[in-house]
């Protein structure tokens, strides 16, 4: 169900991508064309107009981007869990002002065979926990850090996230994201732990099961 949930929100995501981010980009190239002309007439009045529908569908643009990028993360799909969460760690680091690191322990992610060790869907799942994760930091914790590691064992790979925030309370009422966070965690074939930390701040670590190649193909 889950999957089939996410496979229509790819499709969206690419709908809008290329429908409408395109269909946008087009309007804007042209509407740059117009104003070179007006210009070239000398008709300053039209042109700041164009200027301010130019800057409009720019922002509309930049909005159909971030909501396609929500329900289908496409740097996920480009080049792989490691450098979604990587640049999820970056734009956060950017718009909250929140210093982050990632620290990938060479082959946690890929086997000795070149093969990528968790399913399609187990990184996107742990994709949606890590976006989770960091809401919850930009919400509650009010941290200065957040340092997030990718380990690697034999059957498992590992991802852990530490901000220094106030720390979740042992008496933390449980929410929809989290509640969200186990679920996904169960679903990627894994378990999930949080914890408060000493002497301030907050744990999340998710352990992910690697499958065998029969169910690797069964999953996608
Ligand atoms: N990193 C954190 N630091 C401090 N407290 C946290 C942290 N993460 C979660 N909490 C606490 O755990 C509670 C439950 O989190 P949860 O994500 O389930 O719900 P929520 O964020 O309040 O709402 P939502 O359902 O919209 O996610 C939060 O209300 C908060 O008190
Ligand atoms: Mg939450």
């Amino acid at each position: 169900m889950r999957a089939h949930i996410e496979r229509e929100l790819k499709g969206y995501a690419h709908n809008i991508h290329d429908e409408i981010s395109g269909g946008i980009s087009g309007v804007i190239i042209q509407l740059e064309n117009i104003k070179r002309t007006l210009a070239r007439v000398g008709d300053e009045k039209t042109v700041s107009d164009i200027n301010l529908v130019i800057l409009s569908a720019t922002e509309t643009l930049e909005a159909s981007r971030r909501i396609a990028n929500k329900l289908r993360p496409s740097l996920l799909d480009h080049f792989g869990l490691a450098a979604a969460i990587d640049q999820m760690l970056k734009d956060f680091q950017i718009r909250y002002g929140v210093n982050t690191s990632l620290v990938i322990e060479p082959n946690a992610l890929i086997s000795k065979n070149d093969k990528q060790k968790l399913s399609e869907r187990q990184c996107l799942e742990v994709f949606r926990i890590a976006q989770e994760v960091l809401n919850n930091i930009i919400k509650h914790a009010n941290a200065h850090h957040v340092d997030c590691e990718i380990n690697g064992e034999l059957e498992h790979v590992i991802f852990t996230f530490k901000d220094d925030g106030c720390g979740i309370g042992w008496d933390a009422v449980q929410g929809v994201g989290i509640g969200g966070i186990k679920i996904r965690a169960l679903s990627a074939h894994g378990s999930v732990s949080i914890t408060p930390l000493c002497p301030c701040g907050t744990m999340v670590k998710l352990k992910v099961k690697v499958l065998n190649n029969d169910a690797h193909r069964q999953e996608g």
